[in-house]
């Protein structure tokens, strides 16, 4: 599989929905005056700012080094690390994270180094895709590939676990479960399908020739027009989200 990369001035331009839905995960984790929160997977640091004006301390990590570059700028202490090789121990009162875990497969890896980095009774507080998320846009990337030979192999990067899943997962992991839910989240894409598939399918395309993303694209926004894209509503993608709320038990 290609790598991900990120270009935090296109993320902000074609998905700044991200953080703007990403507020309410803030609500949930009701953060305090005094408090050291770990954002993982802190993006260019725009919900770890918002954090911060609520009197929290946040140390925020990202696996792209252009993130952790923009999250600095904005006066975020932030460091390039790897949400399933997290070096931190017993320092903080709570874990967030947003929109982040779904590209962290290592998903057991991940949930021991959220314990080994909280305090006692620290929280772990998140929403990221459920079971279900952008399978109209899988099944686009899918077919295209299945079309094209050329394209090589699909290899879906994305780890979207059920609520039962998940919440086994995090029990398993030493953590009393206060609250998780499937909702579904369908989400207007401004900019259109093809801006997003070029954000967030960019280690699909990263191989690609020019010829071969332009005939990528095209063909997927196709296969996906009929289910995400009306006339008066424009591009709606199909996001289901988990959002959860666990203490460290
Ligand atoms: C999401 O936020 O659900 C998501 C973003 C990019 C790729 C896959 C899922």
């Amino acid at each position: 599989m290609q790598h991900q990369s990120w270009r935090p001035d296109q993320y902000n331009t074609h998905a700044s929905f991200v953080s703007s839905l990403g507020s309410s995960v803030v609500d949930l984790l009701q953060p305090q005056r005094g408090e050291r929160i770990l954002d993982l997977g802190c993006g260019d640091g725009t919900l770890a700012a918002k954090i911060e004006s609520a009197g929290a301390k946040v140390v925020g990590v990202d696996s792209s080094p252009e993130m952790v570059k923009a999250a600095r700028a904005r006066g975020i202490e932030a460091y390039v690390m790897s949400g399933d090789a997290l070096t931190f121990n017993g320092e903080f009162d709570a874990v967030f994270s947003n929109a982040a875990l779904h590209w962290m497969k290592n998903y057991p890896a991940v949930i021991r180094g959220v314990d080994a980095a909280l305090k006692p009774g620290g929280r772990f507080v998140g929403e990221f895709g459920a079971d279900g998320n952008i399978q109209r846009l899988i099944s686009g990337m899918e077919a295209s590939f299945a079309r094209n030979p050329d394209f090589g192999t699909f290899n879906n990067p994305w780890f979207f676990p059920s609520e039962s899943a998940y919440a086994a997962a995090l029990s398993s992991g030493g953590f009393a479960v206060d609250h998780i839910a499937v909702i579904p989240r369908p989400t207007p894409l401004t900019t259109g399908v093809r801006e997003w598939l070029r954000i967030f399918a960019d280690h699909v395309i990263s191989g690609f020739t020019q010829e071969q993303t332009e005939r990528f694209l095209a063909e997927v926004e196709d296969d996906v027009r009929a289910y995400l894209y009306t006339p008066e509503g424009g591009w709606v993608a199909d996001y289901v989200r988990l959002r959860f709320a666990a203490r460290k038990s």
